[in-house]
């Protein structure tokens, strides 16, 4: 049988493994000075966190998820999204009970939809995402859009495009769905099926509707803008004072509605666009809600938040050469020279992996050709040879790869030998300090000040 990865899902392995956790920490230092708290909820949750209302408008909910019975008769769903699944762990932890607010969370993991695949959409893909809770003010709002745009900055996207909108509140919505209700209703025989259920569910829906003659339609239809309360329309006059205030630039456009239904006020997605035209959808999206917590059984708390797709954002930056230069090179490979080395190579690479560098041993008899080539495909700077006159004499030959200089060190020196090479403070930690303070103290951050 011929075993291959469930339809929608795919390995990430090697060195895209490295730039997906390079991509992820860049976010979760990002979420750490901004305050945020990692939250790992389960993946598994109870079907009903997701499907709160049986009048649910959103495609996710009514068509994406991976529902099941598990062997006890319960329906369980593989989480659709990380939001719901915050706010029920800040209701079961009572960690509102503390009055201690905004309780900032954020999140990193798998998420399951039943979508179509295509590029840059799959059925299991990864979140980063980040949740504000507990405070409603347009503070917290703009600085989730402040943290979101600046991360993805820090990645590389120059050609960014934010797009935000506002949903109003409850009376403002209210109001203009009654308005689109009206509209659509004489055209709506001739609109899809998805639109005709839209319509009776939830007709902002519609204004998302991709089939290209309903498009058409969409265009005449009414704009949210004009159905604004006076405190959502100062809401968002507000919120985009701010955005200028702080530098962010932005489109409004009044189609951005969000597929889930627990969105009010603000909403926004970014935009890119690869150099050659790739387009894979939104990179990421988020919005303000209001009643999510009290939906899920804790008290009327606002909140607002943003996830980002990695895999999306990964093929963009792929795209466009974007992706940052990995530092993932051997410090050492260690070569024996003949077969009764190979245990020598192999204690070695052991102790210098105790002192914190990066080795490998070599322990399948090879010419001496195939190791320096394992060298090479490994990126190591030194190689270490073992050969019979080392043994007997208890020393290693260290040869510089690059400048092919080679010394003989005794097996006693080694450990300050080895420090010597690295004494030029070169930095592993990637804290990008000219002077390598952090190296100088006992116990820095270099692997160097790890003695
Ligand atoms: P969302 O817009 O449904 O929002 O998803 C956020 C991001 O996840 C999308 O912009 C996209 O990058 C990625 N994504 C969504 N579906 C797929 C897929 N099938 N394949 C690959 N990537 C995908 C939410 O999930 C909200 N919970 C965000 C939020 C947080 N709102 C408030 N707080």
């Amino acid at each position: 049988m011929d075993f291959q990865t469930v339809k929608g899902t795919h390995d990430i392995i090697n060195k895209e493994a490295r730039y997906y956790q390079s991509i992820e920490s860049l976010f979760i230092s990002v979420a750490e000075i901004y305050g945020y708290n990692e939250f790992r909820t389960p993946i598994l949750e109870y079907s009903e966190l997701f499907k709160r209302d049986a009048k649910d408008s959103s495609d996710m909910v009514r068509k994406q998820m991976y529902t099941f019975l598990d062997l006890g008769g319960r329906s369980l769903t593989l989480r659709p999204e990380g939001t719901a699944s915050v706010a029920r762990s800040i209701v079961n932890n009572k960690l509102y009970a503390e009055n201690d607010f905004p309780i900032k969370a954020y999140y990193l993991g798998p998420i399951f939809r039943y979508e179509r695949p295509k590029a840059g959409t799959y059925r299991q893909f990864i979140q980063f995402g980040v949740e504000n809770i507990g405070i409603d003010s347009i503070y917290a709002d703009v600085e989730t859009i402040i943290m979101s745009y600046r991360s993805l900055k820090m990645l590389g996207f120059e050609n960014l495009k934010l797009k935000i909108n506002t949903l109003g509140d409850q009376a403002s919505r209210d109001n203009y769905k009654a308005a689109l209700i009206k509209f659509f209703t004489p055209f709506i025989d001739k609109m899809c099926s998805d639109c005709k259920e839209r319509l009776k569910l939830n007709p902002l829906r519609i204004l998302d509707c991709k089939v290209p003659e309903d498009r058409e339609i969409i265009s005449k239809a009414p704009r949210m803008s004009e159905y604004l309360s006076k405190e959502a329309k100062d809401r968002f006059i507000n919120t985009k004072k701010l955005l200028d205030e702080v530098g962010i630039p932005y489109e409004v456009d009044e189609g951005i509605v969000r597929g889930l239904d627990y969105y009010s006020h603000i909403v926004y997605e970014f935009e890119y666009v690869s150099k050659s035209g790739l387009n894979v959808g939104a990179l990421g999206g988020g919005g303000h809600y209001d009643n999510l917590l009290s939906e899920v059984g804790g008290p009327k708390l606002a909140g607002v938040g943003f996830a980002f797709g990695i895999e999306r954002i990964y093929s963009l930056l792929k795209e466009d050469n974007l992706l940052p230069k990995l530092n993932d090179g051997f410090d050492f490979m260690v070569m024996p020279i003949g077969e009764t080395a190979i245990n020598r190579a192999f204690i070695v690479a052991d102790y210098l992996r105790m002192l914190g560098y990066k080795a490998e041993a070599i322990i399948e008899k090879k010419s001496f050709k195939a190791m320096f080539h394992k060298a090479e495909r490994k990126d190591a700077r030194y190689a270490i040879m073992i050969g019979e006159e080392e043994l007997k004499n208890n020393e290693v030959i260290i040869k510089d790869i690059k400048t092919q200089e080679q010394t003989k060190v005794k097996n006693t020196d080694l450990r300050d030998y080895c420090d010597n090479l690295f004494d030029d403070h070169e930095c592993h930690c990637g804290c990008n300090d000219d002077d390598h303070e952090c190296c100088e103290d006992e116990g820095g951050c270099c692997k160097h000040g790890k003695k």
